[in-house]
């Protein structure tokens, strides 16, 4: 038997050392005892050589990939398939591509599970606030399945770049100051504060998200898997979530009409452009523009110049980067999740957004996100609240938010997101593939450009369509952001 030593957390690079040891002396996968530091082992104390293979090992770029990410695993046999993998690899090229191969399917169960815990870390680490001499710091105490802190930590400085941060788990830990990231030792639960103020906003955030009627726990275990809710303080509300549901469902469907809600055809067919003033005049004291969007905010929640808010749990307003940001998004309503939780595109289109958005380089952080309409416009169906098209009338009543929106907002361009944003921002009256690629005008003269709304992707049947029309979209967003920053450059 032979000895490779690593140490008590390998990197790839210390198992990728190690490996091309065995592979020097041409140690057999089952000759090779895999040990890491601090395993009692007579063998551990022996001298690692640095030997290099007589002839170049095979050590193709997607087994590189593959094995980095699979050598974050927790499990201790990582490293002596890894070699078995890479000691079959020179005997058969094409071994990676053996899906049936008992070898290869546990490799990719390990990658796949390193991917899932990486994901549910970027999604549930929670952080505290610790305020010292020099100000704010957030600490968040996190307990990863796998050895992901290095591999997630890029992630957190994009997400939270302009926050002093640590993230201590059991094994290891990462801090931000601001400029530099840096690694350490891992720590306890007790180094980080039991409690703050952020956990009950995002207990009233889980709360308003929380759609009893959707509620299926095999399915929600899996998305939040029970491992990681000790951790997070809005778990603490699932059980009596759970409890109530089907009350809170009971609730709701006798809240909602059995037949949709008659449509007011006589008062829309009424509204007209000129009548907006002396409709959103009582509704607001708002008969000229708020002063700030806090004003606007507030205001917004008492608009009754449409009958959209009756059947709406609340008006949702823009939010996101609130001076001048680069670019400003406006869809057209609010739909069902973001009626709940009161924030625009938290929803599946919300979703469809973020990724075309991380897809085109660009961070929700750093833009403004609003909406068409202010008050979702639905029907119901079941026990389902279904979307409905905001008629012209609405469109054009809501127009008097989203442009105050803009004018205290001042995007450098602003991007319609489908047919009912472009109808709202601008006078173009053609489809709005003639409006696509290129640089059009709102009704008060900022630039604008037009692409599709993200939902329309997800309406698509065919899967094809779907990749290509994403593409397209994320190809919009693009060249929304470079004449955006081509404006900003020019100024
Ligand atoms: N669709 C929209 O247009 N806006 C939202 O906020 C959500 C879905």
């Amino acid at each position: 038997m032979i000895a490779a030593n690593l140490p008590r957390i390998p990197t790839f690079e210390d198992w990728r050392a190690a490996a091309r040891n065995m592979l020097a002396v041409l140690a057999k996968p089952e000759e090779i005892v895999w040990r890491t530091e601090g395993e009692s082992d007579l063998f551990i104390n022996a001298p690692t050589p640095n030997l290099k293979p007589i002839t170049p090992a095979f050590v193709p770029r997607a087994f590189i990939e593959t094995a980095g990410k699979a050598v974050l695993h927790n499990d201790p046999r990582r490293f002596a398939l890894l070699y078995r993998v890479l000691w079959r690899l020179q005997q058969n090229r094409a071994l990676l591509e053996d899906a049936a191969d008992k070898d290869i399917v546990q490799l990719y169960a390990l990658v796949k599970a390193v991917r899932r815990d990486e994901h549910k870390m970027h999604a549930f680490v929670r952080f505290k606030e610790v305020v010292g001499a020099d100000g704010p710091r957030y600490i968040a105490w996190f307990e990863p399945q796998h050895h992901i802190v290095e591999e997630t930590a890029d992630f957190f400085v994009r997400r939270f770049t302009g926050m002093r941060w640590s993230i201590i788990t059991p094994d290891a830990s990462a801090h931000w100051d601001g400029k530099t990231l840096s690694f350490g030792p891992g720590g306890t639960r007790a180094d980080v504060p039991a409690e703050d103020a952020r956990d009950d906003d995002w207990r009233a955030y889980y709360e308003s998200m929380f759609n009893p009627a959707r509620l299926k726990v095999a399915a929600m275990k899996r998305e939040m898997p029970k491992h990681y809710w000790r951790n997070m303080p809005e778990t603490a509300l699932i059980p009596d979530l759970i409890k109530s549901a089907s009350t809170r469902t009971e609730d709701m469907v006798a809240a909602t009409p059995s037949t949709p809600r008659k449509r007011a055809g006589v008062a829309h067919a009424k509204i007209t452009p000129e009548d907006l003033s002396t409709r959103l005049e009582p509704i607001a004291g708002h008969a000229e523009a708020p002063a700030s969007l806090e004003d606007l905010r507030r205001a917004l929640q008492s608009c009754r110049a449409c009958p959209l808010w009756r059947d709406a749990t609340q008006a949702v307003p823009g939010e996101g980067v609130e001076h001048e940001p680069l670019l400003a998004l406006v869809g057209e309503q609010p739909g069902d999740q973001e009626d709940l939780a009161g924030h625009p595109f938290v929803g599946p289109a919300g979703q469809v957004l973020n990724r075309a958005l991380e897809a085109a380089g660009i961070d929700r952080g750093e833009i403004f996100v609003t909406n068409a309409v202010k008050h979702f416009k639905h029907e119901p169906r079941g026990k389902r609240r279904l979307h409905k098209r905001p008629v012209t009338g609405e469109v054009e009543i809501c127009r008097w938010w989203v442009a105050n929106e803009l004018k205290l907002v001042r995007p450098r361009l602003v991007v319609a997101l489908g047919a009912t944003a472009l109808q709202s921002l601008s006078t173009h009256r053609g489809t709005l593939e003639a409006a696509r690629a290129q640089t059009i005008k709102t009704r008060e003269g900022a630039p604008l450009r037009a692409t599709v709304h993200p939902s329309y992707l997800l309406r698509l049947p065919d899967e094809d369509a779907k990749v290509e029309q994403f593409h397209r979209f994320v190809a919009d967003l693009k060249e929304a952001k470079s004449a955006a920053e081509r404006m900003l450059r020019a100024a």
